[in-house]
């Protein structure tokens, strides 16, 4: 089973490939990713943060009726993008930090489906916010990387501190 990577994994700073091909291994990422973005009652998840780097997103703003909203792109770009909203994002792989991100509004967005049918999405506000959010991901950008030195570096001390912590339980000392 798959599971969600988490900061500092290095896989969450590099940049997804594309996909050449929906093959089976394709279809079940999706399916597996799609598990675990419900499980973990998220919005959104990019390939990468499983720790797969192909540039798939899946994202169900309406994630409490599960599988009916699911939206799959493969490949995703963004090709017209306006206006600016602010709303606090959170991140899976991004455990116990908000931010204030501004994003555009209205997006026009374009990818493949799971059958490798191309598609366009219109969104404005929420859905807006997740494919960029999920975008991002493909191209190695954390909300981290979008908030002030001085929150990014709280952040890292606090991550940094827990590591150290959870490091030290394990060892032991004879
Ligand atoms: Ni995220």
């Amino acid at each position: 089973m798959i599971e969600i990577v988490t900061y500092p994994d290095p896989v969450l700073k590099r940049k997804a490939e594309l996909v050449e091909n929906i093959d089976g291994d394709i279809q079940d990422l999706i399916d597996n990713m799609s598990k675990l973005m419900y499980q973990s009652s998220g919005i959104g998840l990019a390939a990468n943060q499983v720790g797969v780097e192909k540039r798939v997103i899946i994202f169900d703003i309406n994630y409490k009726e599960k599988g009916k909203d699911l939206t799959v792109l493969i490949n995703p770009t963004i090709i017209l993008a306006e206006d600016r909203i602010i709303f606090e994002e959170g991140c899976l792989s991004v455990p116990d930090f908000q931010g204030k991100i501004t994003r555009k509004k209205y997006i026009k967005a374009q990818g493949m489906d799971r059958n490798g049918k191309s598609i366009d999405i219109e969104a404005e506000g929420l859905t807006a916010i997740c494919i960029q959010h999920e975008i991002d991901h493909l191209n190695g950008t954390l909300i981290l990387d979008h908030v002030s030195h001085l929150k990014r570096n709280m952040y890292k001390r606090k991550i940094a501190k827990r590591m150290k912590r959870s490091n030290n339980g394990k060892t032991k000392l004879l």
